[in-house]
């Protein structure tokens, strides 16, 4: 293999349960509770796809300008989380295994839907790490489409059949595989079982 592809948010950094915290709150509004079992259908997601799912599972239609509050609203509330943040955020053995595959020649890209990726990963110190970087800025098809991760192995020049995907949710396993990738789910193989292979986290990885 000569490229892995990172997703970030639970694959890099504990931001997953923030941005469940922030979802909630703005499902509460309008009387419905998120469940966890609800949320493994938002991760990955884009956060307009996100909103509009919620929006269904609560039974209300907004107008635009409603709909663009929400969104406005959440991606504060979640960046005031993220604003607290620091290097421990980072998931268990990921600095290690990033060290690693540099080592060993392997590229690194992120393939992440969300916006906020660059400057997470900077508050982090880890953005040195990558040869590409592909977020929700860059793509026009949210996963479960391939794009972020075709788009990554082009700008790191490798054929997808030599690219492995680190994910955390079904809509991003479901990408890489249609990308013609490796995908190893990071979580629960009862979520994850479109993986090709699934570990608690790296730590698992690293300690294989
Ligand atoms: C994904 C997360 O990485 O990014 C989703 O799994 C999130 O939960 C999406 O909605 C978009 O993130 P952001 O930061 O652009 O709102
Ligand atoms: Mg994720």
């Amino acid at each position: 293999m000569k490229a892995y592809i990172f997703d970030l948010d639970g694959v890099i950094v504990d931001t997953a349960k923030f941005h469940f915290i922030a979802w909630k709150k703005i499902g509460q509004e309008f009387g419905f509770e998120l469940t966890h079992e609800l949320n493994e259908q938002l991760k990955g997601v884009s956060r307009v796809d996100s909103l509009q799912k919620i929006l269904n599972w609560a039974g209300v239609s907004v107008s635009e300008e409603k709909f663009d509050e929400l969104a406005t609203r959440k991606n504060e509330d979640y960046l005031s989380y993220v604003a607290q943040m620091n290097e421990n955020d980072i998931l268990p053995g990921v600095k290690t295994f990033l060290e690693q595959t540099k080592q060993k020649n392997i590229k690194i890209a992120l393939g992440s839907a969300s916006k906020n990726a660059r400057p997470i990963l900077q508050k982090l110190g880890i953005i040195s790490y990558f040869d590409a970087i592909v977020d929700g800025n860059d793509v026009s098809k949210a996963k479960p489409d391939p794009e972020v991760f075709v788009i990554a192995a082009q700008k790191l020049g490798v054929q997808n059949e030599d690219c492995v995907v680190f994910e955390d949710s079904e809509a991003g396993v479901q990408a890489a595989k249609t990308a013609g990738m490796k995908a190893i789910g990071i979580g629960s193989a009862d979520v994850l079982h479109q993986a090709d292979e699934v570990f608690s986290g790296f730590d698992a990885i690293l300690n294989q």
